[in-house]
Order: C-alpha cells, then structure tokens, then sequence
C-alpha cells in the first residue's frame, strides 16, 4: 500500500510509519515540525525515518491545501484513477494536549478542524481509499458510565481538544455520507512509550525525577488511566488500515485501568530514583478517570494489547536515558 501519513515527526506517528516501512509499505509522511515541544526530537525521528528507502517527507501545514496537494499528488499519481484501493490516509497530525488548547483555542480550531477538512476534502478529490484518523480519549469528556463504550454518549467534552476531536468524527461521519469516503477513527487513550512527547506525564515526571526537582501531581494523585503503549496503538493504527471499514469508530486503550500513583511508582523503579512529590488539586479540562472497553476493536481489529505497565516504562526508561545520555 501507499499511505500518506500525516503528523509522521510526531510521537504517535513516527511509530507508525517505522511499523509501516518495516513491512515494505511506501510512506509519504507530512509534518510542519512545529515548536509546540522540542522540534529537534521531531527531526530525530524523521531521521530515523528517512533511513528507509521508501520513505518520502513533505515539510508542509495541514491549513495549507498546496502543501497538501504536493503530498497526495505522491499518493495517486500518476493516474489519479476514480478508485484508489491501494491508497490511504492515516492522519495523525494534530494539535495535542488539553492544557495547550485552554490557552490557545484558535490554533486547535485551525489546525485541528480546518485542517482536518483539508483533509477529508482531498481524500474525495483524489478518491483515496481510505482515511484512518486520530480521535481521543478526551470526547468522553466526564462520562460516567465506565469503561467507556464507542456508543456511549459523548457529547460533552471538558476541553476545547476534546471538543475538536468530536469534531473531527462528525466530519468523517459527513464525508462519508456525503461523498463516500471510508474513515475509521481511532480514540488513542493515554499513549507512552520511547520517543514520548515531552509534554506528557511520563515524560515529565521523568524528567523531575533525574533533575531532583519535585514532580507536580495534579488530581492529589487520585487520578486514574488506561495507559496504551505505543507500539500496541501503532498495530492497531495499521490493522485499521488494513481492514478499512467504511465508516467506524473504535477505542484504542491499553486494556487495563491503573492508578496514577502505581504509574509513578513504577517509573520510580525503572530509573531507581524515588522522587521529591507536591500534590496539586485537578486542572481544568482533566478528568478523573479513563478508562477503554476495547471488545469492539479487538472482535473487528484483532486488536490485542501486548505491554503492561511494568514492561512498557522501563522501555521509555531506557530511552529516555540513552536519548538524553542521563
Ligand atoms: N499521545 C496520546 O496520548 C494521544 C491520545 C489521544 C489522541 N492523540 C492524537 O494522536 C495524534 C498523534 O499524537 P502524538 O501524541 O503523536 O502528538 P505529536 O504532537 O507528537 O504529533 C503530532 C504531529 O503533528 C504535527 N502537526 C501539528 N499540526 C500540524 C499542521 N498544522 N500541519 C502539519 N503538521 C502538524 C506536529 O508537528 C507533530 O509532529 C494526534 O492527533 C493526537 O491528538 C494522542
């Protein structure tokens, strides 16, 4: 298959992509490497990336639909015929992070709406064969039924990210309705893994552990999550890629519910440090608990989480610790 796959410098992406390459697939990534955390880690994993022959990066933003057009002009030429059933788009790339979007509302609503109808509008234009996107935990909002179902109501996102990654289901759901496009939308719960995004909390606690600083744990460190481990969310990016449904939604979660503080202690083990802890009541736009049923993706995906915890951060330890030669 030829995938364009966008967000490919980015944490969730470059393990997809690598997943991709690796068994012989072509990869057009797209990424604007831009500075909302170090850009220069992005460019490490692009590196990494460019290493495979068939691998091409396209510098270009989502909001800018030439970028774009130079992406899927790589994707379907040099035929553009009516149906692409070798073709896909796995769109990864996004603004990320709730704290983020509180502050910066317009950047979300550009990047991640605008820019996802860029997307959806030239997936029809140049019939692609299918999309698989990036949706998210966080349009459960504060559901109160657990574990939280794909059909479980979510309309009430508790941030203005979460708002637009339901956003982003509407417009797959209206382009498929309208126009025939197949999409499948995968909401990620709590990825970590080497390579992780700094500003996420494993990579900040890290962080304070080795600097001796003291670590800030929001929620008094009562909350709860379903951690996924990267390389189990970049499987089941690629099953949906491979199945392509013609128009579905499913959780992707790591299939078990942990505590925060057993996360904390568990990092605590793998670096073998105990860190200095200053508990701190909820942010806004947090929710308490999350937590996936993910019968749907494994019955339709296969979809079958390998890491726990206690495998998984030791993992992001040892590259954490040879990444920053710490
Ligand atoms: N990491 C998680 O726990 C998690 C959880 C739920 C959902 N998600 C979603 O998964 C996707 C990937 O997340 P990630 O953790 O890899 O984040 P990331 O920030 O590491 O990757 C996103 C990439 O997209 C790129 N990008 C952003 N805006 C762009 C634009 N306008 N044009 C071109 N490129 C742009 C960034 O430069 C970055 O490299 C995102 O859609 C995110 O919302 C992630």
């Amino acid at each position: 298959m030829k995938i364009l796959l966008t967000g490919s410098a980015g944490f969730i992406g470059f393990h997809t992509a690598k997943m991709l390459l690796e068994r012989g697939d072509t990869v057009i990534g797209f990424d604007n490497f831009n500075e909302y955390y170090d850009p220069e880690l992005k460019r490490a994993r692009n590196k990494i990336l460019e290493g495979y022959d068939n691998f091409t990066i396209i510098r270009g933003d989502l909001k800018n639909v030439d970028d774009l057009k130079k992406a899927f002009n790589l994707l379907n030429e040099p035929t553009k015929q009516r149906t692409n059933d070798e073709t896909r788009v796995c769109h990864l790339a996004a603004q990320a992070g709730v704290r983020h979007s509180i502050e910066n509302p317009d950047i979300f609503i550009q990047d991640n709406i605008q820019g996802t109808n860029n997307i959806f509008e030239l997936c029809k234009e140049y019939n692609v064969g299918g999309v698989t996107y990036a949706s998210s935990s966080s349009i459960y909002g504060d559901n109160e039924q657990s574990p939280f179902k794909e059909e479980h109501k979510a309309d009430s996102p508790m941030s203005l990210y979460g708002m637009t990654k339901k956003c982003n289901e509407l417009q797959a759901y209206t382009y498929h309705s309208l126009h025939g496009v197949k999409s499948t939308g995968l909401r990620f719960f709590t990825v970590y893994g080497p390579y992780g995004r700094p500003d996420m909390a494993l990579f900040l606690f890290a962080n304070w552990i080795t600097k001796g600083e003291p670590m800030q744990i929001f929620g008094e460190g009562k909350m709860q999550r379903d951690f996924t481990f990267v390389e189990d969310i970049a499987a089941g990016i690629v099953a949906a890629l491979d199945k392509n449904y013609d128009y579905e939604i499913f959780n992707l979660g790591g299939g078990k519910t942990e505590e925060l503080m057993d996360y904390i202690t568990t990092l605590e083990k793998a670096l073998g440090k105990v860190g200095e802890k200053e508990m701190l009541p909820m942010q806004p736009g947090d929710v308490v608990s999350t937590s996936a049923d993910i019968s749907k993706a494994q019955k339709m995906l296969g979809y079958n989480p390998q890491t726990q915890i206690a495998e998984g951060i030791p993992k992001f330890v040892e590259w954490y610790k040879q990444y920053y030669q710490c």
